[in-house]
């Protein structure tokens, strides 16, 4: 598929309850949308991951909101590519905001987070951006995250890796104002296939999926996500209301 739609729920859904709740909205959702080149992508907290495997229909992807390096052994909390995998997860955002913010994460842990992660074959969805002090020099600060964190990902690997690009600052936006303009954010596309390119070569550039996170909604995703030339969106909030999030995924494939 050539578009993505990626729902990163954060840590929200806390009961049971609430959890079959959801499962039964999606579904009902799901049954009325075929999408023809968008592929959906649900990112649950760790605790949910293996009912939403087992419960949701196939043609959804499943995946991590974060993994640690090693594959097992004395890490109290932390778990693996391996562990993710083997449930049936497909995919793991890596280098969020939130967990730079929260817990301190840096490009080099997201690096190694990345490579163990390709290893064991699990998609990443590697999300950069700049923050609200450093919005006017993005450029610079996504082209840094991109060559830290990618740091030996190879040709043949790096197809299997989504780049999201999220300023920080619209992340969670109250009001449509406080979004950056189709033409900042296709400026920001342009500075990653740049960089994909220089690394990668044009082919292999081409096939990475670049998308756009932050704020994301029926009413915003035409200009943030397509106006832009991006290939797919990052949603938060939005993706905790399945009638919103199928909505807006078909938007993207249209
Ligand atoms: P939002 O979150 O859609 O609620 O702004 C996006 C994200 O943080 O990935």
């Amino acid at each position: 598929m050539d578009k993505l739609i990626i729902g990163n729920m954060k840590m929200n859904i806390v009961t049971l309850a609430e959890r079959e709740h959801y499962l039964s909205l999606f579904k009902k959702e799901l049954k009325g949308c075929s999408l023809k080149e968008t592929e959906i992508v649900l990112c649950p907290p760790y605790i949910h991951l293996e009912t939403l495997v087992k419960k949701i229909p196939k043609k959804v992807a499943i995946g991590a909101q974060n993994v640690f390096w090693e594959r097992e052994g004395s890490f109290t909390g932390e778990i693996s590519s391996a562990m993710l995998k083997n449930i049936g997860c497909q995919y793991v955002i890596l280098g969020h905001s939130e967990r730079r913010k929260y817990f301190a994460e840096r490009d080099g842990e997201v690096n190694l987070k990345m490579l163990a992660s390709l290893k064991t074959g699990l998609k990443p969805i590697l999300c950069v951006g700049e923050n609200k002090n450093q919005r006017n020099n993005n450029n610079v600060i996504i082209a840094q995250q991109l060559k830290n964190c990618l740091k030996d990902v190879n040709q043949s690997r790096i197809q299997e890796v989504v780049i999201c690009y999220e300023p920080v600052w619209a992340i969670s936006a109250n009001s449509p104002n406080h979004l950056p303009t189709a033409d900042e954010i296709m400026s920001a596309r342009l500075v990653i296939k740049k960089f994909l390119v220089e690394k990668y070569g044009l082919k292999i550039a081409e096939k990475v999926k670049i998308i756009y996170g932050g704020s994301v909604s029926a009413t915003t995703v035409r200009e943030t996500c397509l106006d832009s030339g991006m290939r797919g969106a990052l949603i938060g909030k939005a993706s905790l209301d399945p009638y919103e999030f199928i909505k807006i995924a078909k938007i993207i494939d249209n």
